[in-house]
């Protein structure tokens, strides 16, 4: 594995890397890596030749008030994890490398950014596309991969991607959960050990409501009802069933949907969702929390 930081030092890797016309898949993340991360390199690993995985706590992101300071880093472990998983090259950018001085471009995808995890966080799916549209220019992948537990946020990359015609292809990978459900998330290191055992009513509330559509519930208000009484003691953002291409809201579930939580325990905002559909890959989360109070 190569590790670079300055954007020379990236061009000169990748050059290396694309001869023999390899297919490049692209992992972009903010570090404190985990299995989801884990998992994304592994199906980039599956579908193409090489892969690149890059480490950049992106400040356009974050709120004044969130938790771009304190956001968990372990560059070290992250640096195993990669070895580990067979990545090419790690970029660990500097901010000057990601946004060099001058730098005055935004990119705003319009209405998919508003709604859910938008209204909360005003600007922050602003900083998302403005950097992926920057890190996709500088590294070139033929594919980039984005976990489900971020739906909003993959929603509005392949909106990004298609809109801006970027050669480039968008791949959701499912979401990883621990044994007890809960999904994995660099901010899960923040709950404490309460917090943690409270945590579980999120994946509980999208299992409960997974298996009443699975019965053949298409009532959005029954749905919501049911998810909503294992959330009785957390304090709720958002708890919506949304149409995943528009992401507008959905009153009887006729196409694909997804059922998307916001919580905050403590200082901590946890996310959580699963996609409503025949098809989906979350149509499993009932029997992987069986016992678990459905
Ligand atoms: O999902 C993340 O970790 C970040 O939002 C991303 C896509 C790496 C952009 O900073």
């Amino acid at each position: 594995m190569i590790r670079v930081s300055t954007r020379p030092d990236l061009r000169d890797a990748l050059a290396n890397l694309r001869k023999n016309d390899a297919k490049l898949g692209f992992v972009p993340t903010m570090g404190f890596l985990h299995e989801g991360h884990a998992s994304l390199i592994r199906h980039a690993r599956h579908s193409c030749d090489r892969v690149v995985v890059s480490l950049f706590v992106n400040p356009k992101q974050f709120g004044p008030n969130e938790d771009l300071e304190r956001y968990p880093r372990d560059a070290e472990r992250d640096q195993e994890l990669c070895r580990r998983e067979g990545v090419d090259i790690l970029w660990m950018p500097r901010t000057e490398d990601v946004y060099p001085p001058g730098f005055r471009t935004e990119i705003h995808v319009q209405g998919l950014s508003d709604p859910l995890c938008g209204q909360m966080r005003p600007g922050h799916f602003t900083g998302v596309a403005t950097v992926v549209a920057r890190l996709l220019g500088l590294v070139r992948p033929d594919r980039a991969y984005f976990g489900q537990k971020d739906f909003q946020q993959w929603r509005i990359l392949a909106q990004m991607v298609e809109d801006l015609a970027l050669p480039v292809e968008i791949v959701r990978c499912p979401i990883v959960r621990e044994p007890d459900g809960l999904a994995l998330s660099s901010r899960n290191t923040y709950l404490s050990p309460e917090d943690r055992a409270r945590a579980l009513s999120l994946s509980r509330a999208l299992a409960r409501a997974m298996s009443a559509y699975l019965a053949g519930e298409r009532q959005t208000d029954r749905l919501l009802a049911m998810a909503r009484r294992h959330l009785a003691d957390l304090d709720v953002e958002y708890l919506e069933l949304r149409d995943l291409d528009s992401l507008q809201a959905v009153s009887t579930l006729d196409t694909h949907a997804v059922l998307a939580v916001a919580a905050r325990l403590g200082q901590t905002r946890l996310i959580d969702n699963a996609i409503l559909a025949p098809d989906s890959p979350d149509t499993d989360l009932p029997r992987l929390l069986e016992g678990a109070f459905l």
